[in-house]
């Protein structure tokens, strides 16, 4: 028979018990692992890549798009409706190397092997990628402002903001950007730092509600836990604040692709004066379902923006900008030695400053043209610059960039 002091005994057991289970789920150890479960699929693969990322093959179905609601009992298209043409010969100008030769791997997992058909490649998070976060809630996401030509108050510059050296068009309504990129890996000197080269596909104002899509490369230690440039994608419904996040950190693109992998390293990249490499990036919207498109070079359509993840952007882009960002973290009162771009100036020309190159949009019939009346923006240009043209072969394009920190640029 229990005596009342072994049921005492008893009931204090149970509840430290309990409390222990409850602290040990609140403990950050425990808030990782379910983080991590969360990001992490279970794979029918696993790749190890020499940049020490692990590529998971995950079943097409189990991608943490469809962890969202709204994509509960949604049907995956493995095709888009509908594919604008464009005004250059892409056969040309993918992933390839000034030098010509063989086709160059464009991923270093590659190296590692490929994914089944009927998975989708996804780079692992790691433990130590939820750790250098700041906070676990906002890893995968930035802090950041899209650069907006139109506001800049020059009392903003210095305050360890991002700085931007970009091409724009606007007042019309857009359905999809392309661009050729050629791909460096710039310095970094902070690792909470980032220099990144990309296209934004805006909607709306530059308030509370800016819709955006975003891709194309970035050194981000702080996000990859190195200095590799990597292939990366954005997308904010809400101007960076509740909604998106870097590539599929989040439950919103659908991928279709088994090959590319967002967040990956690109392989190989340009070097100064030496061997060029670029890689082309378009996204466009889906006429008939309203999904945002992206493709990767030539040959890799990479999944879709649902449309319902957006407000403005379900109707289409009011805004398009090309074009580098870092930040400028302004440690110790002085800009920033990060570099954008290959971190030379644009004077520098072909093979030594970096370049956007046959930049085009996709007008209201859907079709891939020349932006019209394209303008140049940058906060700082002894800091970071840019200068547009256009000839025959690379249609509109630019090239911009610059070292950061220097003699003018304090
Ligand atoms: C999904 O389909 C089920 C069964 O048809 C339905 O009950 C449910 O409401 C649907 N969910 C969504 C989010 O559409
Ligand atoms: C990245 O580069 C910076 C400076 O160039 C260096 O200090 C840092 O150790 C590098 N980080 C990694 C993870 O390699």
């Amino acid at each position: 028979m229990a005596t009342a002091r072994g049921v005492a005994c008893l009931l204090v057991a149970v509840i430290c018990l309990s409390c222990a289970a409850a602290a040990v789920a609140r403990s950050p150890v425990a808030r990782v692992h379910r983080h991590l479960k969360r990001l992490n699929k279970p794979a029918v693969k696993s790749i190890e890549s020499p940049d020490g990322d692990i590529i998971d093959c995950v079943p097409i179905s189990h991608q943490p798009a469809f962890d969202h609601p709204f994509l509960k009992n949604h049907t995956i298209q493995m095709r888009p409706d509908y594919h604008p043409d464009g005004l250059y010969d892409d056969s040309k100008s993918e992933t390839t190397s000034s030098t010509g030769g063989e086709r160059p791997m464009v991923q270093l997992w590659h190296q590692g092997g490929r994914c089944p058909e009927g998975t989708v490649p996804i780079r692992r998070t790691k433990r130590d990628d939820l750790l250098r976060a700041s906070s676990m809630r906002r890893y995968g996401r930035k802090r950041h402002t899209v650069a907006n030509p139109m506001s800049v108050d020059p009392n903003l510059l210095n305050e360890g903001g991002h700085q931007h050296a970009i091409a724009y068009v606007q007042g019309d309504k857009y359905y999809g950007a392309k661009a050729t990129i050629n791909v460096w890996t710039p310095k970094i000197e902070q690792p909470n730092e980032f220099s990144l080269s990309q296209l934004w596909i805006l909607g709306g104002s530059f308030g509370e509600d800016l819709n955006s899509i975003e891709a194309g490369w970035q050194v981000s230690p702080d996000l990859y836990g190195d200095n590799n440039t990597r292939l990366f994608t954005y997308w904010t419904s809400d101007a960076y604040q509740a909604t998106g996040c870097y590539n599929i950190l989040c439950a919103g693109f659908v991928q279709i692709n088994s090959e590319i992998a967002m967040g990956a390293s690109i392989f190989p990249v340009s070097g100064y004066a030496g061997s060029q490499y670029d890689i082309s990036i378009m996204i466009w919207k889906d006429p008939k379902e309203g999904n945002w498109w992206m493709q990767f070079g030539k040959d890799y359509v990479l999944g879709y923006w649902p449309s319902f993840l957006f407000s403005y952007l379900a109707d289409s882009a009011s805004m398009i900008e090309w074009g580098g960002e870092v930040v400028n973290s302004q440690l110790d009162g002085v800009h920033t030695s990060t570099q954008m771009g290959s971190g030379h100036f644009p004077e520098e020309g072909f093979s030594k400053a970096s370049y956007f190159k046959n930049i085009q949009v996709v007008d209201s019939t859907n079709d891939l043209r020349a932006p019209k009346a394209v303008a140049t923006f940058t906060e700082q240009p002894n800091c970071y610059d840019v200068q547009n043209g256009n000839n025959g072969d690379w249609g509109t394009y630019f090239y911009y960039g610059g070292p950061g920190r220097s003699s003018n640029c304090q």
